[in-house]
């Protein structure tokens, strides 16, 4: 775990233009000082993102926000106040002292404050805000113990902060709040039900398409293995048709059929709660990963609560890869 020394390198890493890998609540982000144009366009390169695909900047203190961008509607306000610290992503009109090569070019900006004592302890030492995205390589599985940091991004990022493992497990979720009426742009951390019962009314969710349309979502969040995801009730049959057929298959198991025989390679029982599920979800994709599976069959998770965001991931692993 990080010490109070290794804040204080991660901070003057920061404040010298280099990029600090950092433990969030939700994944390691790879971070830079939001207001240095040329470390925050060093992400972009170590990631190998296209720089048109926005950054978050993470704050210390949610009464900072009104620093970082132009205008907070009273909806963006009540959100803020009631889930930061924690894996909540606002989207709101960009400030000053936003360079555009964070925001990809765009007058809005998203901001978060995280909800981890090491990623506090550090924007607390720094003083700044630092633009993170999550600190894999651009469509690869996001990274939830500093280990995953080392051997996806190595020498590349200058200084890891090690938090230990992630306790949520995926992402934030994102809320575009620059309107009357906010709308949830990617499902994550906190909850819809939840978003939802704070604001006092529904929020819309972009369009989920159904399993395997085509196109719709570029390949993200993806393991080497190729990912395929069904209902529960047909892994087991998906799986076995695809080992036979010469694949090495990687199960992702619903708790309902944990005891159950499966021919596969390899299977990782997820567990019933959606939280651990969640916390679990990377690690047990880079898992099959290194035990040599060219095929992952996932099942899907009913999509409320956490649920939601876990559906989200395995859907956008399973996208085209042609298209990213
Ligand atoms: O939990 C998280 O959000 C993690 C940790 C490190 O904080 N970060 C993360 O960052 O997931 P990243 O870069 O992998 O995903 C950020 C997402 C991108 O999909 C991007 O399109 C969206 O945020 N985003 C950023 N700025 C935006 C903006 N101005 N408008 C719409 N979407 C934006
Ligand atoms: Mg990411």
């Amino acid at each position: 775990m990080a010490r109070t020394s290794d804040i204080e390198k991660a901070a003057e890493v920061l404040r010298a233009g280099g990029l600090v890998a950092l433990p969030t609540e939700t994944v390691y982000g790879l971070g830079a000082n939001a207001e240095d144009p040329t470390a925050v366009s060093r992400i972009f390169q170590v990631k190998g993102r296209p720089p048109s695909h926005p950054l978050i900047v993470h704050i210390g203190d949610a009464g900072h926000l009104d620093d970082w961008v132009e205008d907070v509607p009273p909806a963006a306000r009540l959100l803020a106040e009631r889930f930061w610290p924690g894996p909540l992503t606002l989207v709101l009109r960009r400030g000053h002292r936003v360079p555009l090569e964070a925001t990809g070019g765009l007058e809005t900006v998203a901001v978060r404050v995280p909800d981890h004592p090491v990623a506090l302890a550090l924007l607390s030492a720094f003083g700044g805000g630092v633009t993170a995205p999550s600190a894999n390589r651009f469509g690869s599985v996001s990274p939830t113990t500093a280990d995953h940091v080392r051997a996806e991004l190595g020498d590349a990022v200058d200084f890891v902060l090690d938090g230990g493992p992630c306790e949520v497990g995926v992402e934030s979720s994102i809320v575009d709040a620059t309107g009357e009426t906010p709308s949830i742009l990617r499902p994550g951390g906190v909850t819809r039900e939840d978003l939802e019962a704070t604001s006092g009314r529904p929020l819309a969710l972009p369009a989920t398409s159904h399993i395997r349309v085509p196109g719709q979502h570029p390949s993200h969040y993806a393991p080497r293995a190729r990912v395929v995801v069904v209902e529960p009730e047909k892994v087991l049959a998906e799986a076995e048709l695809a080992q036979e057929s010469g694949h090495h298959v990687g199960v992702l198991l619903p708790p309902t059929l944990s005891d159950v025989p499966v021919k596969a390679h390899a299977m990782v029982a997820v567990p019933a709660s959606m939280a651990a599920y969640a916390r679990g979800l990377y690690g047990f994709l880079r898992e099959l990963d290194q035990r040599g599976c060219d095929l992952i069959v996932a099942s899907l998770p009913v999509e409320e609560g956490l649920g939601l965001a876990i559906a989200n991931r395995l859907r956008r692993a399973a996208g085209p890869r042609s298209t990213v």
